[in-house]
């Protein structure tokens, strides 16, 4: 037996892991900025056979980077191998909507990769699994790993619109010509969709409320629709979809959720807010309907997500929340229909 005092290996299982926010984020995972620099890192890599030599290639090169932290590195095309043990789920590898396909196809065929994933994390998955959905449409695919996974709590499951959120905050920032550290209180609400809806209503800069510092013009007409549409940007000026800030944003979520927010490593609040951005299987607060997997304003403690309460919604406010949760509802239903969820 080992005399060893060194920290336990985390298994962090990566779907879509040949894919371009895989190679975005393993090397990340693998030096440590995922769970910290005390951590060793049991490394599962799930691709699906045409990605699988890409993942494989990968493998290679992290092998080559000597990371100390990275105790092992499987790649498989195996779910019950892949999730054997996992506790740290990223669930990235997805189909994007391709030419002439409906979103009902899109749900469908995504249907079809997260039903089994849900049903082999229930299986094989370790108590404490924490799984953060990526891989679009991100809402509606974590609500479906959820519903295949009746034996995890299903705030285990969320989806990620932490990019969301780092996209107002420097937006925000850039407009006010301050750094993004000197920000609080923003949130995204609803779906990781251009529905969604960043609120500056309970922001501060350095104290001052933020609707003190801009117009509404400027927040009905540039801010709103240019967070919302910043995937559908990036998209035309980079002749990408994101990929590093994609990784960026799922190292933030997970990093806080099993840290803390306000609790970086390093003692401080990395990006300087109270609380962050998590789509989460909704308990009924803020009137979303219980069980839809929606963005909320939330803060991690003790490990969990918990939905920050309280906060006044405004008119203007509760008209967009209320639209981007009925695309969740809608989404729910379509998958419902397609008896990929069941009532
Ligand atoms: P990509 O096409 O480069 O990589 C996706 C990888 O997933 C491919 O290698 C593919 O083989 C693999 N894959 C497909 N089905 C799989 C399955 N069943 N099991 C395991 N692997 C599978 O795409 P990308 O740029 O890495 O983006 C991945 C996903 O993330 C897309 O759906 C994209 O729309 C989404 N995305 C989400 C956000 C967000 O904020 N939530 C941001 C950016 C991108
Ligand atoms: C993003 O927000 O960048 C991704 O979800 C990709 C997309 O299609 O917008």
């Amino acid at each position: 037996p080992s005399t060893s005092t060194a920290a336990k290996p985390v298994t962090v299982t990566l779907t879509g892991a040949g894919g371009q926010i895989g190679y975005a984020l393993l090397f990340r995972i693998a030096s440590g900025q995922l769970l910290g620099p005390d951590v060793p890192i049991r490394l599962r890599m799930l691709e699906i056979p045409s990605g699988a030599a890409a993942a494989a290639g990968t493998a290679l090169e992290l092998q080559d980077c000597a990371f100390p932290l990275l105790h092992s590195v499987d790649v498989t095309t195996d779910l019950a191998e892949a999730f054997d043990g996992t506790n740290v789920a990223l669930l990235v590898g997805s189909r994007p909507r391709g030419p002439g396909m409906e979103r009902g196809d899109l749900l469908q065929a995504n249907g079809t990769i997260f039903g089994p994933q849900g049903a082999a994390i229930n299986e094989g998955a370790a108590d404490d699994v924490r799984v953060v959905v990526v891989g679009n449409p991100a809402n509606t695919n974590a609500l479906i790993a959820a519903a295949h996974a009746p034996d995890v709590p299903s705030d285990r499951f969320t989806a990620l619109t932490r990019l969301d959120h780092n996209r107002a905050l420097g937006l925000l920032a850039a407009h006010l010509e301050l750094p993004v550290g000197q920000l609080s209180g923003v949130t995204i609400w609803g779906n990781h969709s251009a529905t969604q809806y960043p609120d500056v209503f309970h922001a501060q800069a350095n104290g001052t409320p933020i609707t003190d510092l801009v117009d509404e013009a400027w927040l009905q007409n540039e801010f709103i629709p240019r967070v919302a549409k910043r995937g559908a940007e990036i998209i035309a000026v980079r002749g990408g979809s994101s990929v590093a800030s994609a990784a960026n944003a799922t190292i933030d979520h997970m990093r806080q959720w099993v840290g803390g927010t306000g609790s970086g490593r390093d003692g401080s609040d990395r990006d300087g807010v109270d609380w962050t951005s998590a789509a989460v299987v909704s308990d009924g607060s803020y009137g979303v309907p219980a069980g839809l997997v929606s963005s909320f304003p939330v803060r991690s403690v003790n490990g969990c997500w918990e939905i920050v309460q309280g906060l006044a919604i405004e008119e203007f406010s509760r008209v967009r929340i209320d639209a981007s949760v009925a695309e969740l509802i809608e989404e729910r239903d379509a998958v419902r229909a397609l008896g990929l969820i069941r009532d």
